[in-house]
């Protein structure tokens, strides 16, 4: 029996990937640990919540002592790290929270699996960590250039865990996964935010002039990819998960637009969002050679999320009516007022 530690199992990638690795695997019991910040949220879980293999810990990864304990009480062999702040426009406003999660927080994971002997550690990164790229694609060997807050973050974390593969022996694993869309996104994100407010008629605050290009990558390919990762992977190495999908925001928000039947009038251009990178784009065939792919078409992983969102208001609207609506306020409302 593996008994596996998900942090940030409750946000968005991370409680798919427990939906996942709980079906796929049943000699799996699975412990998420997770702090429930605004992104955190347990619906994201209620369907595994009475799986007897499945339980939840309310805890803070930077906690030194929660981290020991719940290492030790189920004596945990392989941890996977989802925890994080993860959104790119709240580290302009306001970084710390950034730091204390994303750098102390993986460090104090980090160095509690490496006492506990923990077996495997895999760090979920982003291809944030690499900076923009005009043309050609990331490979994992190229030079981290992170250009927010966020993305500074995260490189920090990534190659720490780099540094306890060298250093100490600890069995790490850095996945760098690209922009990753479905269901369950907390609604603040490119995606998430559009079709909800599309949805209500409201308008679409387009950063810029719309033609920064993403990489986008279905959340079940996205948690594949991770999966295989932790099965196959090389101790110390760095992994891409690219969507071998580049799409330009202006078309991604017209492709949503189109199967909603919305006008493009919604579509608002606003301020731009400062170090704004231009273009992500990742070669992903280190990762194919372990056996993964992207296995969803962009256009049918789209429709499918439109109509969860669609269908699952229950989910989305208590969310927007909370904290949400602050923080829409301090990102957007000078930013429309100026339209
Ligand atoms: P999310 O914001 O939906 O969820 C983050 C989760 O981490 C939440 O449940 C939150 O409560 C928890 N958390 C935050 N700080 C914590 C702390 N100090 N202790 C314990 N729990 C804490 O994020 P997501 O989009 O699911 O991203 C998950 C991971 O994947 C992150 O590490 C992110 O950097 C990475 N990633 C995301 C994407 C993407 O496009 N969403 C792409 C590549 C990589
Ligand atoms: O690339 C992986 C990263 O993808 C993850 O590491 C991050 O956690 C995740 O938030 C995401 O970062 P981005 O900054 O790329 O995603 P976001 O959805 O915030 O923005 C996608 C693009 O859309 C980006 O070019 C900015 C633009 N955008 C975004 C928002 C929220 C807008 O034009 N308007 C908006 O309101």
């Amino acid at each position: 029996m593996q008994q596996m530690l998900v942090t940030g199992g409750a946000g968005f990638i991370g409680s798919s990937f427990v939906r996942r690795m709980l079906a796929n695997h049943p000699d799996l019991t699975i412990v998420v640990y997770d702090k429930l910040t605004y992104a955190g949220n347990l619906d994201n879980l209620e369907d595994v919540s009475q799986n007897e293999r499945y339980k939840f810990v309310d805890g803070d990864i930077s906690d030194r002592h929660a981290v020991e304990r719940v290492l030790a009480s189920n004596r945990i062999d392989t941890v996977v790290n989802f925890a994080a702040e993860t959104h790119v426009d709240r580290s302009i406003l306001d970084p710390d929270a950034f730091i204390r999660a994303n750098n102390v927080g993986v460090y104090v994971l980090l160095e509690e699996s490496r006492k506990h002997r923990v077996e495997r550690f895999l760090q979920v990164s982003t291809d944030e960590v690499y900076g923009t790229k005009p043309s050609g694609k990331f490979k994992e060997g190229d030079p981290l250039e992170p250009n927010s807050p966020y993305a500074a973050s995260k490189a920090g974390g990534d190659l720490m865990a780099r540094a306890y593969y060298a250093t100490y022996g600890l069995n790490t694993l850095v996945t760098r996964g690209s922009n990753t869309f479905g269901p369950f996104q907390y609604p603040e994100k490119l995606l998430s935010l559009f079709i909800t407010n599309a949805i209500d008629d409201q308008a679409l605050p387009l950063y810029g002039d719309g033609m920064q290009v993403r990489d986008w990558l279905y959340v079940d390919d996205h948690c594949a990819g991770i999966e295989t990762v932790l099965q196959h992977g090389a101790p110390g190495e760095a992994y891409n998960l690219g969507g071998d999908n580049e799409q330009h925001n202006i078309d991604v928000i017209r492709a949503v637009l189109g199967l909603m039947g919305k006008p493009e009038t919604l579509i608002k251009s606003v301020d731009d969002r400062p170090g704004h990178d231009r273009r992500y784009a990742l070669d992903n065939h280190k990762a194919r050679v372990l056996g993964w792919k992207p296995s969803m078409s962009f256009t049918s992983a789209l429709e499918q999320t439109v109509a969860w969102y669609q269908r699952n208001e229950w989910w989305w609207r208590k969310i927007k009516s909370g904290e949400f609506r602050q923080y829409y306020e301090a990102q957007y409302g000078q930013r429309l007022k100026g339209k």
